[in-house]
C-alpha cells in the first residue's frame, strides 16, 4: 500500500499473532485478540491467587483506569465514564433514570436500532412512555429530518445508534442532538459500531449520554461496556436500576434507601466484572495510541475497495456508498449468502451474517490490502460461480 499511514498501521500486527492464522474481517462484531490480553488476564488471576480479598485494592481502581482509556477515545472529560458488562445493562440503567408524564412521555428512535436497545426502550411503555419509531424505507439509511421532525416538546429521550449495525450508516448525531436540545430532550447515543473506527467527540456532538462496548473495533473482548454521562447531568438522575457500588459509601452498607454517589459511579450497579477490564486493557491502549483518525483514513480506503469488489461480483450493496455516511463495515447480499458466510468462517475467513442485511465485513487497521483480494477470491470459490 502506497499510503505511509496505512502501511505504518501494519506495524501493529505484531500485537495480534492470531491474524497470521486467518483473514479477520469481523472487527465490527468481534475484534481480533491482542496477545497482551492473555498476560493481562494472567495478572488479574495472579492478584487473586496471591492477595485474595486484598486484591480488590488493585482490582477496583481498574474500573476508573478502563473508564479513562475509553474517555480518551471518545474525547470525554475526566470523571464522566463508568464501566459495566454490556450495553443492554447500561441501557436498562439509563431507562430507569426517566419518569414519564402525559406532557413528556415520548421516546423517539430509528427502526434500525439494535434489538436489545429497542426491547428495553419499548418496555418503558409499561411505565407510561410512548415510543415513536422512525422508519427506514431502504433499510440502510435513516432520514435525519424525519428523526428531527419526530422529536417535539413531548419528547423525553432519543436513544439512537451512531452507526447502524445492519448497514454501517452513520447518523447525523450532531443535528439530532441540536434538535433534541431545542425541545429539552436527551439523546442517548449507542456508539458500539463507531468506537474505534469512526472518530468520536461526545462533547462536540452534544449528547447527554453515550454507550458502547469493547468487543468490536476496540479488540477488548466481552464484558467491558461503558457509559458516558454529560458532566452537568451526572447528579440530575437517580437510576432505579442500581446497586451498592452506586452508593456514596458502598462499604458503609447503609440501608434501606440508596444515597447515590455524587460521581459517575452513581450509574454503577453491583460488583464490577473486573477480569473483563483487564482483558480489554490492551485493545483500549492500542486504539488510544494509534488514534481513531488514522484508523478511519485507512478504513475508508479499504471499505471502498470492498465495495468495488461487491460491484464487480454483482452483489447487492446494503451499506451507503458515500464515504461520509459509511462506518467501518460493509454489508452485501446475494442468494445463499448465509451458507457462504458459514463456509467462509469454517475456512477461517471470518465474517458474519445478519438476516435481511447479508454478509457483514470489516477490515481494520491491522488488515493488509491483499487480504481484501484474498477474502473475495475465497468467497468466489465458495460460491462456485452461482448467479446473483
Ligand atoms: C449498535 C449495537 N448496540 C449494542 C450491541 C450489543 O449490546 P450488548 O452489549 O448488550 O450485547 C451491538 C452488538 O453486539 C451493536 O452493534
Amino acid at each position: 500500500m502506497a499510503d505511509p499511514i496505512a502501511e505504518s498501521l501494519l506495524e501493529y500486527r505484531k500485537h495480534f499473532p492470531a491474524l497470521e492464522e486467518c483473514v479477520h474481517f469481523v472487527s465490527h462484531s468481534l475484534g481480533c485478540v491482542p496477545a497482551q490480553a492473555a498476560d493481562d488476564l494472567a495478572e488479574f488471576a495472579e492478584l487473586w491467587r496471591t492477595k485474595s480479598i486484598t486484591a480488590w485494592s488493585e482490582w477496583l481502581p481498574e474500573v476508573d483506569r478502563a473508564a479513562a482509556r475509553i474517555a480518551k477515545i471518545i474525547s470525554a472529560p475526566e470523571g464522566t465514564v463508568i464501566m459495566n458488562q454490556n450495553v443492554s445493562t447500561l441501557t436498562s440503567v439509563l431507562a430507569s433514570c426517566f419518569d414519564y408524564t402525559p406532557e413528556r412521555n415520548k421516546i423517539v428512535f430509528e427502526a434500525l436500532q439494535f434489538p436489545s436497545v429497542s426491547y428495553i426502550w419499548h418496555a418503558e411503555e409499561r411505565r407510561g412512555a410512548k415510543c415513536v419509531l422512525v422508519p427506514s424505507p431502504d433499510k440502510i439509511t435513516i432520514d435525519t429530518d424525519a428523526i428531527c421532525a419526530a422529536i417535539d416538546e413531548h419528547t423525553l429521550v432519543v436513544p439512537i445508534s451512531h452507526v447502524v449495525f445492519s448497514s454501517a450508516y452513520i447518523q447525523d448525531a450532531k443535528k439530532i442532538c441540536e434538535r433534541a436540545k431545542s425541545v429539552g430532550a436527551h439523546v442517548v447515543l449507542d456508539c458500539y459500531q463507531s468506537i474505534g473506527t469512526v472518530p468520536l467527540d461526545v462533547v462536540e456532538l452534544g449528547v447527554s449520554f453515550a454507550i458502547g462496548g469493547s468487543i468490536k473495533y476496540l479488540c477488548g473482548g466481552p464484558g467491558a461496556a461503558w457509559l458516558y454521562v454529560r458532566k452537568d447531568l451526572i447528579e440530575q438522575f437517580a437510576p432505579r436500576v442500581t446497586g451498592w457500588f452506586g452508593n456514596e459509601a458502598p462499604f458503609a452498607f447503609t440501608m434501606p434507601d440508596q444515597s447515590y454517589a455524587e460521581t459517575v459511579w452513581r450509574y454503577m450497579g453491583g460488583t464490577p466484572a473486573v477480569a473483563s477490564l483487564y482483558q480489554a486493557r490492551a485493545g483500549h491502549t492500542i486504539i488510544g495510541e494509534i488514534g481513531v483518525r488514522k484508523i478511519r483514513e485507512k478504513s475508508l480506503v479499504m471499505t471502498q475497495t470492498c465495495i468495488d469488489w461487491i460491484d464487480e461480483l454483482g452483489f447487492k450493496l446494503n451499506s451507503p456508498r458515500s464515504a461520509e455516511s459509511r462506518g467501518g463495515s460493509v454489508v452485501f447480499d446475494f442468494v445463499g449468502s448465509a451458507d457462504v458466510c458459514r463456509e467462509l468462517n469454517r475456512r477461517k475467513f471470518y465474517c458474519d451474517h445478519r438476516p435481511a442485511a447479508g454478509i457483514r465485513i470489516a477490515p481494520h487497521f491491522y488488515t493488509k490490502p491483499e487480504e481484501i483480494d484474498l477474502f473475495f477470491s475465497e468467497l468466489k470459490k465458495v460460491r462456485g460461480g452461482a448467479g446473483r
